[in-house]
C-alpha cells in the first residue's frame, strides 16, 4: 500500500517535484477510477508542495469547468471556457503561469487569500478533459520550475485515466 513518505521532503524545488513524481505514479498506479486518482493527487499535491492554499481539479462537463476534487477552501463551482485563469488555461491548450493573479485580466478570486497561481490544461486523447489549478498565498511564489513540475505531474495524473 502507498504511504506518503516520512523522510521530510527535499527543499530544493526541481528534487521535490522529481520524488513527488515518483509517489504520484506510486500513488496512482493500477487504480482507474477518476475521483480516487483525482482526490489522492490533489492531497498529495497540497500537502507536498509547500505555500500552497488550493490545489485541484475543474474537469469539462456540458460545455464549462466544473470543479472536482481538491484541497483548500471550497471554490466557484462551475468556469465558463475563456472566463479567469482556469478557463483561460481551458481554451488556449496552455498552461498559465500568473506570479500576481491580480494583475491577470479577468481573474476569478475564490480564495481571497490566492496571489499567485498556476493552471495546466488537462487533455485526453487530443480533447479537452480538465484543467489542474494551484494557488499560492505568496506573490510570485509559482514560477517556471513550479510550472515545469506542475506539468509533469499532470501528464502522470493524466496517463492510464
Ligand atoms: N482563480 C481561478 C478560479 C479557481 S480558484 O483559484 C480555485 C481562475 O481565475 O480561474
Amino acid at each position: 500500500m502507498f504511504e506518503m513518505s516520512a523522510m521530510a521532503l527535499p527543499t530544493d524545488k526541481k528534487e521535490l517535484y522529481q520524488v513527488l513524481c515518483e509517489q504520484a505514479r506510486g500513488l496512482l498506479e493500477g487504480e482507474h477510477d477518476l475521483i480516487a486518482r483525482a482526490a489522492n493527487f490533489a492531497a498529495l499535491v497540497y500537502h507536498g508542495v509547500p505555500d500552497l492554499n488550493w490545489a485541484g481539479f475543474y474537469l469539462l462537463k456540458n460545455g464549462e469547468l466544473v470543479v472536482g476534487p481538491f484541497q483548500g477552501k471550497p471554490a466557484c463551482v462551475r468556469i465558463a471556457i475563456g472566463k479567469g485563469v482556469c478557463g483561460t488555461a481551458a481554451k488556449t491548450g496552455q498552461t498559465q503561469l500568473v506570479p500576481n493573479v491580480h494583475e491577470f485580466p479577468g481573474h476569478i478570486a475564490c480564495d481571497s487569500a490566492s496571489n499567485s497561481e498556476i493552471v495546466v490544461p488537462l487533455m485526453l486523447r487530443g480533447e479537452l478533459f480538465g484543467v489542474w489549478d494551484v494557488d499560492s498565498p505568496t506573490l510570485n511564489r509559482l514560477d517556471a520550475v513550479d510550472q515545469a513540475g506542475m506539468e509533469a505531474l499532470a501528464e502522470i495524473f493524466m496517463s492510464e485515466l
